[in-house]
């Protein structure tokens, strides 16, 4: 039986903004944290006449997987280190990194708190001594990568950023693209993905996807009221 015409034109009605709406905000991916972070340290850098360093997103994601080492423990930050062999063993792997690319760590900043703090906030948590602030400067570096990540869906909230002085292009080169197992929870820079902040993907029930597409049909239900 066919169907009458003006419903088939409330469905269309329906569906159009619907997927319009969705598909609009995913091509929106400036909303990152880690990435916020780097911006504020190339800032900081290229003021006091350093280079501006190269956003790599294979070592973002191995300070992502850095900070899941502590396993959520904050006191560990000042004087505990995963082993170098994590590098090649887990980090590399669990993000798709080829191991053959990995590069020289040049430094790190490495920070912790109950509370999540900002982007702007973490840059003065990480750099706040001398020691930190030749870290911050050194000319040893061209890459970086910036992480950060609650732990079970809350705090403690760990930033971590990992400097290399390999060859930009040729380090720490994702075969494919980065696994999601490594991408949560967290955000990490470098990938140009929009990043819902230091849960992201952590004991969420409805994934931002889910909300987007419910607001983009409450949306269009409300178009379609107002024919
Ligand atoms: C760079 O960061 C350091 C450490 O927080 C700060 O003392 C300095 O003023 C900053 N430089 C600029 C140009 O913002
Ligand atoms: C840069 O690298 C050299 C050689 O490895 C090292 O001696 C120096 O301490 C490094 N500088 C900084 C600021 O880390």
């Amino acid at each position: 039986m066919a169907m009458p015409a003006r419903p088939l034109l409330v469905l269309a009605a329906l569906l159009l903004p619907a997927l319009l709406l969705s598909a609009a905000s995913a091509a929106d991916s400036k909303n990152n944290p880690a990435d916020q972070l780097v911006s504020l340290i190339n800032s900081n850098r290229t003021a006091s006449k350093a280079s501006s360093l190269s956003d790599n997103q294979g070592l973002g994601c191995i300070a992502l997987q850095y900070i899941k080492a502590y396993e959520g423990q904050c006191s560990d930050v000042r004087n505990k280190k995963p082993p170098e062999t994590s590098f090649a063993e887990i980090f590399a792997p669990s993000c798709g990194v080829q191991v053959a690319t990995l590069s020289k760590i040049t430094g790190r900043l490495m920070g912790c708190q109950s509370k999540y703090p900002s982007p702007p906030e973490a840059f003065d948590i990480l750099v706040n001594d001398a020691k930190d602030l030749q870290v911050l400067h050194s000319k040893n570096h061209t890459e970086i990568g910036a992480a950060v990540s609650g732990t079970d869906g809350g705090g403690p909230y760990f930033w971590c950023v990992l400097f290399s002085g390999g060859k930009p292009a040729t380090s720490f080169k994702v075969d494919g693209e980065v696994p999601k197992t490594a991408m949560h929870p967290g955000c990490f820079s470098g990938n140009n993905d929009d990043c819902a902040g230091p849960t992201n993907g952590a004991n969420v029930p409805i994934s931002a996807g889910a909300l987007r597409l419910v607001a983009a049909v409450l949306f269009s239900v409300a178009c379609a009221f107002a024919m």
